[in-house]
């Protein structure tokens, strides 16, 4: 089940050079993390009970440069928490939905993340996330 709105992914050409507007608001990136197997740098800006999240290519061929060269800087896809990707994949698949992977993916910090064909929603990019927190580790008593 959806539990809300958790940020607004933004492609950038540098994280360094866009930050500053943001820090203009008077907001703050918490943490940068890399996602290797993404080819993307994330910083988080929390903005409330939600985040803007500014995505750097870290190599020519991730999916965020090939954004960033047909399309330029700018929103690249929103992101609703779920928590439980796996049902929200399924009942979404049942549903006729195009789902972008064959399964969800671990994200930045842990998240289990799938992604909804743009085709499917409205031409939108939805990312459903699930936080780290919020999943199964297997049963060691966390
Ligand atoms: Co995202």
């Amino acid at each position: 089940m959806i539990r809300g709105l958790d940020h607004v992914g933004i492609a950038v050409r540098s994280i360094d050079d866009a930050r500053g507007f943001w820090e203009a608001l008077g907001l703050e990136i918490t943490e940068i993390e890399e996602v290797p197997q993404e080819g993307v740098r994330v910083a988080m800006i929390p903005v409330g009970e939600s985040r803007i999240e500014l995505l750097e290519p870290t190599r020519d061929d991730s999916p965020i440069a090939r954004f960033l060269e047909s399309r330029g800087p700018g929103i690249h896809h929103l992101c609703v928490r779920s928590d439980d990707v796996e049902s929200d994949d399924a009942s979404l698949r049942d549903g006729g939905y195009r789902m972008l992977r064959p399964a969800p993916t671990v994200g930045a910090g842990g998240s289990r993340v799938q992604f909804v064909h743009p085709k499917s929603a409205g031409g939108v990019l939805l990312e459903l996330s699930q936080p780290a927190a919020a999943h199964d580790h297997g049963g060691d008593g966390e």
